[in-house]
Order: C-alpha cells, then structure tokens, then sequence
C-alpha cells in the first residue's frame, strides 16, 4: 500500500487542532473523503486541506469513497452510532477519546471490532508524548517502576458540566491521567479513592491510590477546581525518578544526583509545533503504520475498555 486512503468523519475543533493537520503531514496517506454534519465546517476543513469528496451522510462517504480507514472524531455521546455502523461494514477505524460514555458501550464497540477483524485505535494521546514516553524508557532501563503517578489540574470554575451533561469530568477529560496510569504501572490489584465536587455541582475531584498487578504503586491526583491547567507524570524505578511536564520538560534524577538530566519535550519531539511535542502526530503515525504493515494499533478498543472499567472501578471504590 503505498498510500493510505482515510475518510474522515468529523470537521471540528481536535480533528483541525491535531489530526488533519498531521495526517496532511504525511506523503503516504490521501484524504478519500471528508464529512460533517456542518456545511461550514465541512466546506473550511475541505477548502483547508483540499479534499474534493465531501459529504454530510458518512455512510454515503464510505460507500463510495471506500477508504482503507475511516477517522471518527466527534464528541463521545455521538461518536457510538457512526463507530459501530463503520466497524460492520469492516473499516478500520480511529477515534477520539473516550471510546465512548462508559466501559459497555466500548466493549460493544471493541466486540463489533473483533468480529469483523480489524485494526481500531482510540487517541490516549498521553501514550505518545515524545518526552514522557522517553522518559518512560530511562526509567524502565534502570529496573521495573514500583511507584507512579499522574496528576491532571485544571481550573474550570464557573464552567458547566461537559457535552451540557453528556458525560462525567472523569470518563471524558480525566480519564487521560487514568489511562497514563495503566500505560505506566499495568493492570490494577485494587484501588481505593476519593471522589468530590469542590465549588462545582458535580464531581470535579477524583483522586485514588492503586496497588498493580506487578506490586508497584499508583498515584492519580485530578482537580478541576484548582488554579490552572498542570498535567503531569512521575515515574520511579530502584534509583531514579523521573517527573514529567508533557508540556514542558522531563527532569530525571538517578542515585542522589542533585542536578536532574532535564530534557526539553520540544527537542525530544524535534519539533515546536504542539500537534508534534504533545503526541498526536506520533499517534497517527502509529496508526497509518499499523495499516499499512498489518501490524496491531494500541491502544485499540479493547485496551480502551480497560480504561474506562478503571474508571469505573474508581467510583465504585470511594472510601
Ligand atoms: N486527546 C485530546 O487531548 C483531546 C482534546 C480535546 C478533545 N478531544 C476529544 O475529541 C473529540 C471531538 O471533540 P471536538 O471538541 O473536536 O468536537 P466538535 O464538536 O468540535 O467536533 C465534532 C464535529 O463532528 C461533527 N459531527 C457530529 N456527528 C456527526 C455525524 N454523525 N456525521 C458527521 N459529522 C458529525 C460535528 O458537526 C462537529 O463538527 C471528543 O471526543 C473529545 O473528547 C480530545
């Protein structure tokens, strides 16, 4: 396959942030279509990047554009009727995060994508932050992690519930950190947590402590009633201890070393261009690379699902 041909479902605010133009990035992929709902929309993205196969029903798109992929990126209360009718009609298919509302709707999903045997991935961008995943390997160099943590703050006073109440802060935005978390420490033993609504009237607060399946420990601490936005990772091995700004840099220190090995995210990406340092090209690539070698994409909506069963296992588990 020289090229691969996507179509791409959705013309809104992530999908022109960061897919577009990433995928326009590359020589080896081809938009076959693109569609939204929106005409403006639709006819900007298009004009943009120069798709000349537009349509406001993606059914109609894939029918007659037959793509080798198809990008769904739109809100996750909306996002499951369009992902299940595409993976019964065997596309591959890449989405947003979260997957879906809640861990059921992504098993159905993950269950349509098994029986009709093709690749997904849902977008946990955090998995391919240049400095954190380099930092991970640093980490990982030295001896197993035994101790993790990801933090996500965020000031969102005055604001109201996401999607108007489509969905929980957790299972749509927070949800990032509890993914980080898997990626970083394994499956989960058990958890305990602490859950709360902090000047905001639904939960804004959810934070937990978690034994892995491999011993280590785990830390999310999340907050989106507190000053501003900081969203980062720590991650320690026997002698070293990496803490991670994805927006900022990596400061790695190994046996009592007083100055840490700092990398700058920007020059482990190669790259200033947000898009780049902060994982969404690398996650794209991930994907066309997966199409195009026959190779397996993660995570895909089976590795989803497990996020979002933790997610769930942190409400269940409020001491
Ligand atoms: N990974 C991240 O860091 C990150 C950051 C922000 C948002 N997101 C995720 O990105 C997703 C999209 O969010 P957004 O803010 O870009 O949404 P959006 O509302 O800006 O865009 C969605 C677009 O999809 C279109 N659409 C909806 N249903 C359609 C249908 N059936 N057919 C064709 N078009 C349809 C809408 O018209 C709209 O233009 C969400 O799941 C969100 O959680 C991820």
């Amino acid at each position: 396959m020289d090229k691969v041909r996507i179509a791409m479902i959705g013309a809104g605010g992530m999908a022109n942030a960061v897919h577009y133009p990433s995928l326009a990035e590359m020589d080896d992929v081809e938009f076959a279509g693109i569609c939204d709902l929106d005409p403006e929309r639709l006819a900007s993205t298009a004009d943009r990047y120069g798709i000349d196969a537009r349509f406001s029903d993606y059914r109609t798109m894939i029918e007659q554009t037959a793509p080798d992929a198809v990008y769904a990126i739109m809100p996750p209360h909306h996002v499951f009727d369009v992902a299940a009718w595409c993976l019964q009609q065997k596309q591959n298919l890449f989405i947003e995060k979260p997957p879906a509302v809640n861990a059921f709707q992504t098993r159905s999903l993950a269950a349509w994508a098994e029986q009709s045997g093709v690749k997904t991935m849902v977008a946990f961008n955090r998995r391919f932050i240049p400095v954190l995943v380099r930092a991970k390997e640093l980490v990982c160099q030295r001896g197993e992690i035994i101790q993790c943590q990801a933090s996500f703050l965020k000031n969102h006073l005055g604001g109201g519930p996401y999607y108007g109440g489509a969905i929980d802060i957790l299972s749509c935005d927070a949800v990032h950190a509890v993914d980080a978390l898997r990626w970083m420490g394994g499956e989960v033993a058990a958890l305990a947590s602490v859950v709360a609504s902090y000047h905001l009237p639904f939960a804004s607060a959810f934070n937990a402590v978690m034994r892995f399946e491999s011993g280590a420990t785990g830390v999310l601490q999340t907050n989106w009633s507190v000053g501003k936005r900081v969203h980062t990772f720590e991650l320690h091995a026997a002698g070293i201890s990496a803490f991670v700004d994805g927006n900022g840099d990596a400061r790695i220190y190994t046996d009592n070393s007083e100055e840490p090995r700092v990398l700058v995210n920007t020059e482990v990406a190669g790259s200033t261009e947000f898009a780049h340092y902060y994982g969404y090209f690398a996650e794209n690539r991930h994907f066309v690379d997966c199409i195009k070698s026959g190779r397996h994409p993660m995570p895909d909506l089976a590795d989803a699902a497990k996020t979002m069963e933790l997610v769930e296992r942190i409400y269940a588990s409020v001491i």
